[in-house]
Order: structure tokens, then sequence, then C-alpha cells
């Protein structure tokens, strides 16, 4: 049979047009010869007892008999190279057919070397840049034998409260589609068959960064043109991209879970979105549908899973229990389990997996890709490009000119917060910590004190801490959360700084030494009770391995910082969620008031009577060692017809006297149409790098498409009317146009 296979492949063209025919040929041969358990087995997924547990643990299952029975489809979070090739081996040697296993790992931000988490990648608003990370964590993922990553993660989310706010791309839709297509392309290549290219994943299908309460795994409950303006655009994008696998969510959606949602992964997916690729379960999501309260039993939440068409259960295993019986009594037919099959094995003939089981991985290749200089650079530049300076007041930093440091806080030797979530390959031995950071860059002049742990004090630690800052020019505080605290399940009810760490910032400030903050966290914090003991607030989040070096070339100046955030810094939890690209309500906080002098003048409005609508820093802010002015906005055409693109002009200059780079951003707003819209809406960007003194024309042509939304009648549409638009470096931005578009 085995030979079959591999002859099958080699008469059969490759011309690129037809290869999904192909696959589809080579697939449904290959089932002609299948049994039924062993396409449920095509449909299954599970994970070793050695490889990484991502979520509840279940009954020890014997992998190795199912693996020669033909019954394991795919395997998750394998650890090394040498496994994966055991486990194939099995597959290919004792199974009836030989058909190869397809290897899944949560490659999210890299694999050996990591890259910074994605939330904070995404404040570089470097598309390329993103799109190269993913293609280096490619390499590295697919030389040790994983052929697929359940990445990008295009949830959007308005709520720091929720810790997978470090997975994604922050709280706007345009740049979540921006960067969730850029890493499909990075992961999948121009050829899914070239061995250091891997299946992305669309996840989590869908609306699952909008949980109430910003609580993993809670209920979502929207209206469909909120979920098709806000939070559908990055899967759409990153499936356009061609994305060939997406998984579903934990939450339910309109009251039922995503993972038996007929309408998300039949109607909307299949049906309007065309996606032909296979869809995965998250991890035990279909059996938790019996927890979710609208299955019974393993049984029920099967048979819901498999009429949703939901290709791939992922650990659960109750399509191997339970759909023979299913078909049986009549409620799916095996014509539907063929569908779901076909979508598996076209997607490992994409591979070229039939070809040859062993094209991903091996340990001497792995032990080649990995770690290789390129990969570090590239991540020490994402990293430096990630920061964002929030706060630089006397312009403490950078740090330039022999001063002594004093470096203190929880995190100053702390690998793990370099990391963030999502690193299973890590080795702490190769991450630079930010000490090791700054005594290579400031030989000589940098004092370590701890100060506090994360969250408990130390006896003694902030009289130490006092006195490293009194004997220094300079007091670095490295604070925030570690890297355990971003990530799945781990969120917050308050994202404030812990009481231990705004101790110890009160009492280095009482100092009158210069107080910079590095903060570490996969989150926006809510830092208005402490923002005035810091003269300087440099967001570093988990910049990943090369963290502690890109961190000092910022810090030195070697580096201007450049990064602008992707989601707004509230001011307190009370403001969660918040997000720039609010609605104005019927009575927003600037309305003019017709006796603005009387006492209840104040109330009636859309606002908090005890703390400002604005966050403490906005959607977009981010500042540098140098500064830019935007000038000359206008709108080529402010008159044009449906369909035809707006072409916007703007004019950005480098005043200050260093090199820089900055992110310009075009905003709009519509100010009449058939649906409620946001006071503003990013529509383009670019990151732009300029030297003291030079300038640089913009230009930004807004489609039909960008102007669409889900219009009164739910259609997907652009509409006539009044637009304002906005240029400039950050979601405040005040130079302002204004274009039509005629009916
Ligand atoms: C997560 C997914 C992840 C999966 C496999 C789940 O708990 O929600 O994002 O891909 O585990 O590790």
């Amino acid at each position: 049979m085995k030979k079959i296979i591999i002859l099958f492949f080699a008469v059969v063209s490759l011309c690129g047009c037809c290869r999904r025919s192909e696959a589809e040929r080579f697939a449904d041969d290959l089932m002609s010869r299948m049994t039924l358990r062993e396409k449920l087995g095509q449909m299954s997924q599970f994970v070793t007892t050695t490889g990484d547990v991502t979520g509840p643990e279940g009954e020890p299952m014997d992998i190795n008999s199912l693996i020669r029975a033909g019954e394991v489809g795919s395997i998750l979070n394998v650890k090394t190279p040498e496994e994966i090739e055991a486990l194939q081996r099995l597959a290919v040697d004792s199974s009836r057919l030989g058909i190869p296993i397809l290897f899944g790992h949560d490659i999210i931000h890299g694999c050996k070397v990591l890259f910074p988490i994605n939330l904070a990648s995404s404040c570089s608003w470097n598309v390329e840049a993103v799109k190269e990370s993913a293609r280096l964590a490619a390499a590295e993922a697919a030389a040790m034998g994983v052929a697929w990553t359940f990445s990008p993660m295009c949830d959007v989310s308005a709520d720091p409260r929720w810790g997978r706010v470090s997975e994604g791309s922050g709280e706007d839709p345009y740049l979540g589609a921006k960067l969730s297509a850029a890493m499909v392309e990075g992961y999948q290549g121009k050829d899914l068959a070239d061995s250091s290219t891997i299946l992305a994943c669309v996840k989590h299908f869908a609306a699952y960064g909008a949980p109430e309460a910003g609580r993993d795994y809670n209920t979502v409950d929207m209206s469909e043109r909120m979920f098709r303006d806000r939070y559908l655009p990055p899967y759409v994008a990153a499936l356009k991209a061609g994305a060939a696998t997406a998984m579903t969510s934990f939450n339910d959606y309109e009251a039922i879970p995503a993972s038996g949602n007929r309408w998300l992964l039949k109607e909307l997916l299949r049906d309007e979105l065309g996606f032909e690729g296979f869809v995965v379960s998250d991890y035990r999501a279909i059996t938790e549908m019996i927890a979710h309260g609208v299955a019974a039993d393993d049984k029920e939440a099967a048979a819901l899973a498999l009429k949703a068409w939901l290709d791939m259960e992922m650990v659960s295993g109750s399509y191997l229990n339970h759909a023979e019986a299913l078909i049986e009594e009549g409620v799916i037919s095996e014509k539907d389990i063929d569908r779901m099959c076909r979508n598996i094995l076209v997607a490992k003939y994409n591979l070229g997996l039939f070809e040859d089981p062993f094209r991903y991985g091996g340990a001497e290749r792995f032990a080649k890709a990995i770690y290789k200089k390129e990969t570090r650079d590239f991540a020490r530049k994402v990293a430096q490009e990630s920061m964002v300076l929030l706060k630089n007041e006397g312009s403490v930093l950078p740090l330039d000119s022999g001063e002594k440091i004093a470096l203190i806080g929880p995190f100053v030797s702390s690998s793990r917060s370099m990391l963030g979530s999502w690193t299973a390959f890590r080795d702490y031995d190769s991450t630079a910590v930010i000490k090791e950071g700054f005594d290579s860059r400031f030989p000589g002049r940098v004092t370590v004190a701890e100060g506090c742990t994360p969250f408990e004090d130390i006896n003694g630690g902030i009289a130490q801490a006092v006195r490293a800052a009194r004997n220094a020019d300079v007091a670095v505080l490295t604070l925030g959360y570690p890297g355990e605290l971003s990530g799945e399940a781990t969120s917050m009810a308050s994202v404030e700084l812990p009481e231990c760490q705004k101790k110890l910032l009160a009492a280095v400030k009482a100092t009158g030494k210069p107080v910079v903050v590095l903060l570490t966290t996969g989150r926006p914090m809510a830092l208005e009770s402490v923002i005035d003991d810091m003269d300087a607030l440099l967001v570093v989040w988990h910049p990943g391995t090369e963290g502690g070096h890109a961190i000092a070339d910022v810090v030195s100046g070697d580096v201007s910082p450049s990064g602008h955030l992707t989601m707004c810094f509230p001011r307190c939890d009370g403001q969660i969620p918040i997000r720039y690209n609010h609605k104005n309500t019927g009575r927003p906080l600037k309305r003019a008031h017709p006796n603005p002098e009387k006492p209840w003048a104040k109330y009636y409005k859309s606002c908090y009577l005890n703390t400002p609508n604005t966050p403490l820093y906005p959607f977009g802010y981010g500042l540098s060692y140098t500064s830019f002015e935007f000038d000359s906005l206008t709108v080529v055409n402010p008159q044009v017809a449906m369909g035809e693109d707006v072409v916007i002009k703007a004019r950005v200059r480098n005043v200050g006297d260093r090199d820089g780079a900055t992110v310009a951003q075009l905003y709009i707003r519509d100010l009449v149409a058939s649906t409620t819209r946001p006071v503003r809406e990013l529509k383009g960007f670019e990151r732009i790098e300029l030297k003291s003194g030079e300038s640089a024309e913009l230009e930004f042509v807004l489609t039909a498409e960008d102007m669409a939304f889900c219009r009164e009648d739910m259609k997907f549409a652009q509409e006539p009317g009044d637009f304002k638009v906005w240029v400039g470096q950050d979601s405040d931005a005040t130079l302002e146009a204004q274009f039509t578009v005629l009916p």
C-alpha cells in the first residue's frame, strides 16, 4: 500500500493551479481503501504523555496502540525531534496504510529563538518584520518535525484583564487583519511542500477576545453587527492569506459553543468565507460542550461538532468513540465523515508528507536550524521596535553619558519575564536577561538590587534598593508582571501594579534620583496611581530571547524607541474594556451644554464622575528620542464616487536632533451612516524611519473596502456621505481634513 501511495504521488502533475484537485483525488483514492475507524482516526488529534499539556488532563491513553491501529491523524505538543521521528516511524511502518501523522505545536512567537510576545511585536506596526519572524519561527519548528502551528491568534480584544491579549495584535481590527495575514504568509511561505514552511491556523474562531468581564473561557455575547465590524476582519484576512487550518474557540457565540456552532463553522466559515482547509477544535472543546450545557454526554457533543462541520477533534476522543454509532443511528452520514477526513488528508498531501513523511524534522537538521545568528539578530531588532516609550520627563532616557545605574526590581535577572507565554522550547540559558544586557552595554556602571518579588516584599529589600539608588545617578526599575502571568488562563480582575512594587517605586522615587521604569508585561496596565513616580516609562513587554540586549540597546540610545501602543493603557481598572474606536453615543462627553455653568451640566453625559473617559495612553501612542511633526494634510480627491479610492497625502518631518522612526497613522470617521459608527477608525499606517531634519511625503490610499462596514441592511459595504480624516502619530491625532463619498 505504501508503495501505491508514493507511486500515486509521483505520477500526478504538480502544476499549482490544479494542486487542490490533485490532492483531493489523492485523498479520495486513499479513502476508498480506509475503514471508517481509520477515517475517524485521521479526524482525531492526541497528546502524548511526554508532550506539553496545555489544557485539563484526561485519562492517559496508549498512543502507540492507537497509532498502530491507524487511529491517530495528528499529535500535538511533542517536545523533541527524536520523539516525533519515532512516532512517525511507528505510523508509517506499523499502521495498515502508513498514513503519516501531522505534528502540531503552539509556535506562537518563535520556537527555540523566542521573538517578543505577539502583542509586543504588533506595537512595531512592522508588517514585514512580523511576517519574517513567522518565517524564521517556522524554519526552526519545521526542522524539529512540527508541520503545523496553532497561530496566528486573530482575536481582537480591548480587555487587558484577559491574559490572552498577549497572544494577539491588540484592539484594532484593521491592524489585526494586516498582521494576522502577514503571519500566515510567513509560516506558510509560497509552497507548503517546502520543508521549512508549516501550516498556519486561524484561531480562535470566533470572538474569543470578548469574554464577559475579561475572564478566560467566559461567555461572549455581542450583536452579529458588532462581530462582523470589529471582531471578524482579522480572521477573514488570515483566511484570505491562505491559512490552511482554523481552530474553534472555547466560548459560546449566540449561546452556542463555537465547536458546535454550525452558523460559525459551516455557514460563515465555509459558505460565506469560502474556507477550504480543515478546522480543529480547541483543547477538549468538543466535550466541554457538556459543561456548557448543550450536550448531555460525549456522544451528543460529538454529534453537535460533526453536524457543525468540525473536522478534527483535539484530545478528547469523542469522534473515535461515538461517530460510528452516530452514523448507524443516522445522525450523521459517512459522506460527512469523508468530507472532513478529505480536508485533513489534503493538508497532509500539500505538506508533502505522503511523499516523504520525514521531510519535516530530524535531530541533526534541528540542531543545525536552531539559534541561527540571523534569527537571534532579527529577534533583537523586532524587540527593539516593539518597545513603547510612554513617558520621558526631562529626557531622562537615553542613558548615554556614563551615569552610574542602580538596576532595581523583581525582573532584573528573570529569564521567564523576558519570554512570556507559549515557550514550550524555552531555554533559559540562551535567554539574555536585563542584567546581562546592561552589564554588557554599561560595563562597570550597574549595581543590582531586587527590592521585592513580583508580588511580595523582601525583608530589607526596599532599604537595599534605596541604598543602591542613592549611590547611583539614575534608578532603573524593572516592574510589571512575570512572564507566566500572560497567556491562557491568566485573567486578572485588576491590572494595577502589585502593592509591593508600588511601595518599592515610591521609596526609590523619594531618593530624588531620576526614575526610569522598564515595564515587563503581557498586557496594558492601569498606572495612573503610580505614573507620577516615574520620570520615564518604557514598556518592554516580554521581549523574547534577545530581550536583555534589546532593552539595553534602547535604554542606551543606540536605538531610538519607535513602538506605538496597539491597546490603550487605561487609567484605572474601572475603565476596562477601553478602546479608541468607541461609538459617540447620544450623549457624548464633548457635547456642548446649553447652560455649562449649571451644577447639573456635568451629568447626563456618557462619562464617569470620578475619572476621565480617556485612557492614560491612547491607542497608537509612543514617544521617541527625537520628535516628529505632521503637516500638509490634503485629500487629493475630496469628492469621490462610490467604489473609488480616496488618496490622502501628508508630510512628516523629524524635527529633533536624533535619527528615529515613527508610525504615521490615518484615521477616519463616517459622520452620518445607517448605523452608529466609531468616533475614529484606523484605516492606514506606515512605519517610517527618518534622519534628523529629514522629511517624507506620505500617501494613503483609502479603498471602498476600507470604508465598508456592516450596514443597516447587514451588507458589508460602503455608504455615501461625509468623512473626517486625521493623520498623526496616535489615535488622538489633530491634523484633520474631510472628504465626501457621493451617492
Ligand atoms: C489553547 C490553544 C492552543 C491549544 C493547543 C488551548 O488550550 O486555547 O490556543 O493552541 O491549547 O495547545
